[in-house]
């Protein structure tokens, strides 16, 4: 107990209250701890000496301060056990990953399984039943025009919008350069298209999202991996080498937050990136799906903020932030936007004018922000809870990222450890996992897994970490 007689200072007995508390797991990581005023009383010591502890905690990184919400127990991970850095491609590869992708599809959409294979951050925090009252609102305004063809290029007033929220972050789209798309997927093929031909070399990040591995197979182009860092994106070291070495066309990469690892890109380096990348004429489609989603103090800003030659595509969606099913995304085309336009009218005509008219109502009524608060503060719990449950019951030795945002974590369980294996005997065990085999072309991360803490919490969801911990024994190569 706290003493004053005892030779520690006040606020240094108060840190060890916290280091106990949470090594006998009263406190667990991704909980809140008590407010400075209820500790401070709990303990009879001063408001002051609680906020030194709490603070001397955070510089040690056991617990984190989040803006007016207070001070939270975080889980060590310590650089050592973040993932490795790989090494850069030496050639552009064709891609075929189709197969094992269409595996994991079918797994991720069977009903009763716990779903860490789908990474839908959205049901930490449900939107459901705000969007049905705001669904039945729009069809009692709009009646009949609400179920007719949309505009090709967008619902104008969901358009206008968008417009305004890219104001914030200093950047001016002109409305005929935004085209609402079918979810971010279809933004990035659009892009993709307007950007390249068949054979072309595009520069993609390792890891990367395997929807984006899959349209570069399908449009027939050729992928050429830079090596990710955990903490801040692509190494920009790499890809200047990379430029001097091959004729890459286009870069896709996450320039907030990727998938699956969840590094956090900072706006200096996103500047730098667009600033390497129009020195050379070569086109960057950023993917900033997960954007939104930050547990960083501030949001990262799109590098569309940073282009001078209209050599970015920015791709974004409402899917990671209020409803996949609705699958309405949008692509600010830059200086593509005649073909962008074009494209979207021969793919798919238009993007559901119900599902547009609906979020355009949910943002302007201000419970987008709201839930969108939620979603970032359940996720950011949830993923210290994964974190923590993932130190206990898996090997000592496997290499877990700390994600900055998003819904994700990454794990490299070693050399001698079989993915899609593992993958198949969670299946069994009504488990879905996505096995890092498809995240990259070149095969790179078969000892590797990708598990999604966008979920409710609760005793399933660790009672699942811990049979994921019995089966990685099971799966050996
Ligand atoms: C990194 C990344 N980009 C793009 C997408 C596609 O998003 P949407 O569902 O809006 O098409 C996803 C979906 O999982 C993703 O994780």
């Amino acid at each position: 107990m706290i003493s004053k007689t005892n030779h520690d200072f006040l606020y240094q007995q108060v840190m060890q209250l916290v280091r106990d508390l949470s090594e006998q797991g009263t406190l667990l990581p991704g909980e809140k701890l008590p407010s400075l005023r209820k500790m401070a009383e709990k303990l009879n010591v001063s408001i002051p000496t609680v906020k030194l502890a709490y603070q001397s905690l955070e510089a040690q990184g056991l617990v984190e301060a989040r803006e007016k919400s207070g001070y939270f127990l975080k889980t060590v991970n310590t650089q050592l056990a973040r993932p490795k850095r790989v090494k850069l491609s030496r050639a552009p590869v064709s891609v075929n990953m189709q197969v094992l992708i269409e595996q994991v599809y079918d797994a991720i959409h069977q009903a009763n399984v716990v779903p860490f294979g789908i990474a839908n951050p959205v049901a930490a925090a449900p939107t459901d039943k705000m969007l049905s009252r705001t669904m039945r609102r729009v069809m009692s305004i709009a009646g009949s025009r609400a179920i007719n063809y949309g505009a090709m290029d967008g619902f104008a007033p969901l358009k206008k919008q968008l417009i305004h929220r890219y104001l914030d972050f200093g950047i001016g789209v002109d409305s005929h350069e935004l085209v609402i798309t079918n979810g971010a997927q279809e933004a990035l093929a659009i892009a993709l298209k307007c950007a390249t031909m068949p054979g072309d070399v595009i520069a993609i990040e390792s890891p990367c999202y395997f929807g984006i591995i899959e349209l570069i197979e399908s449009l027939g182009l050729k992928a050429l991996e830079i090596p990710l860092c955990p903490d801040d994106g692509i190494w920009l070291d790499d890809l200047n080498q990379a430029l001097q070495d091959h004729d890459i066309k286009a870069c896709v990469f996450s320039t907030s937050i990727n998938n699956p690892v969840g590094s956090f890109m900072p706006d200096h380096k996103r500047k730098q990136l667009v600033e390497l990348l129009e020195s050379q004429d070569v086109v960057l489609i950023e993917d900033d799906v997960y954007g939104d989603l930050h547990f960083t103090p501030e949001r990262g800003i799109p590098a569309q903020a940073y282009s001078k030659k209209g050599l970015v595509l920015t791709c974004s969606s409402f899917s990671k932030t209020a409803a996949p099913s609705y699958r309405v995304g949008w692509l600010i085309a830059g200086k593509f936007a005649a073909r962008a336009r074009r494209y979207k009218r021969a793919l798919s005509c238009s993007t559901s004018l119900i599902n547009q008219w609906t979020l355009y109502e949910f943002v302007a009524s201000g419970d987008y922000e709201r839930n969108l608060k939620l979603l970032r503060q359940r996720l950011r719990t949830n993923k210290e809870r994964m974190i923590w449950c993932l130190q206990q019951a898996f090997p000592a030795t496997a290499r877990i990222s700390d994600p900055q945002g998003g819904c994700v974590v990454w794990v490299d369980l070693g050399p001698s450890f079989d993915s899609i294996k593992l993958f198949q005997l969670a299946l069994e065990n009504g488990i879905s996992i996505t096995p890092g085999y498809i995240f990259s072309a070149t095969n790179k991360y078969r000892s590797c897994i990708r598990l999604s803490y966008g979920l409710p919490w609760n005793e399933r969801v660790e009672q699942a970490i811990i049979k994921l911990g019995e089966l990685i024994h099971l799966a050996k190569k």
